[in-house]
């Protein structure tokens, strides 16, 4: 019998073209994202699975059924998966790295252009007028060049956006597993904080409320990592009261939902969690979590194991 290998969505074509006469494969496309229950329900029957970042894949959804053996994370971050649950109960996690390290580090600089020189408040004004009236005090943002940089988890995609900041004349200062810059110092002296490490109950908050208080008056958050990593009403705070002048935002403190409070900002650049979302990175995530199957099934050792 071939194995059962469920994609929880619907994941770009080479998924199945690589998976195709050697399993049956059952898809499940979905627009929202899933509770336990259903995802008990959709892993029912199946060997192994490829998942999305937001299928929570807890302790009760991995013991739910005895046959799953391997689950290929849509993603490279994995904080939707209870790893050491599924390394008591023997499934392998894996995952997506480098595929997608240019395509965020791109969305990074394109936040951090959109917010510094407006240019969403700019497309909106001109769609509501019609017009295109050239005025010296309009609009007015704050040049990248000669403004520092600092960057938290200077890992692939980190390093990926430091070498493109360098081309704008950035100053670009690190800190990165307690190498590099001290946090503190970082916060208080970046004119741009841009978070690049994945979400751990170490990094949870990272940018607090303190954190928010230590950054420079007048500076930028970027965030195309996790939500959780900030505390969204302690950024909002720092929004309104004009502490920091702007945010880049794809990812969110509650996905799917989007704290209110910054849908009104029009110093905040909202994006909804595309960091990865070329065609190339998503074919090459594609290509990886559905090779990790075949490769399980022949029983060959994964190549991006997060277990
Ligand atoms: C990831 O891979 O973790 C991104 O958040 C989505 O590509």
């Amino acid at each position: 019998m071939k194995p059962n290998i469920v994609l929880t969505a619907a994941f770009p074509a080479v998924a199945r073209d690589l998976l195709a006469g050697d399993f049956e494969v059952v898809e499940h496309p979905t627009e929202q994202s899933r509770s336990e229950e259903e995802m008990i329900t959709i892993l029912a029957d199946a060997d192994g699975a490829i998942t999305l970042l937001s299928d929570p894949l807890t302790r009760r959804v991995l013991s739910s059924n005895p046959n799953l053996a391997i689950v290929a994370n849509f993603a490279v971050g994995y904080n939707n998966v209870d790893i050491e649950a599924a390394k008591e109960i023997g499934i392998i996690v894996t995952n997506t790295p480098g595929v997608l390290t240019e395509a965020t580090a791109d969305l990074t600089m394109g936040l951090m252009l959109a917010v510094m020189r407006r240019i969403v408040e700019g497309d909106a004004e001109v769609r509501s007028t019609g017009r295109c009236e050239w005025e010296p005090l309009k609009l007015l943002g704050s040049s990248l060049q000669a403004k520092r940089l600092g960057i938290i988890g200077m890992g692939r995609i980190g390093s990926a956006v430091a070498a493109r900041s360098y081309v704008f004349g950035m100053e670009v200062v690190h800190h990165s597993r307690g190498r590099g810059m001290p946090l503190d110092e970082l916060l208080a002296t970046s004119d741009v904080v841009s978070l690049h490490v994945p979400l751990t109950a170490d990094t949870r908050h990272i940018i607090d409320r303190d954190a928010l208080a230590l950054m420079k008056k007048g500076s930028y958050l970027i965030n195309t990592s996790r939500g959780p990593l900030v505390d969204e009403a302690a950024l909002c705070d720092a929004l309104e009261s004009g502490h920091l002048r702007g945010a880049g935002l794809d990812v969110y403190e509650d996905e799917p939902a989007v704290n209110p409070r910054l849908l009104k900002r029009h110093d905040v650049v909202i994006v909804p969690h595309i960091g990865s979302a070329t065609e190339e990175a998503r074919d090459g995530m594609a290509r990886i979590a559905a090779t990790e199957i075949v490769r399980f099934f022949r029983k060959q050792p994964p190549l991006h194991a997060v277990t």
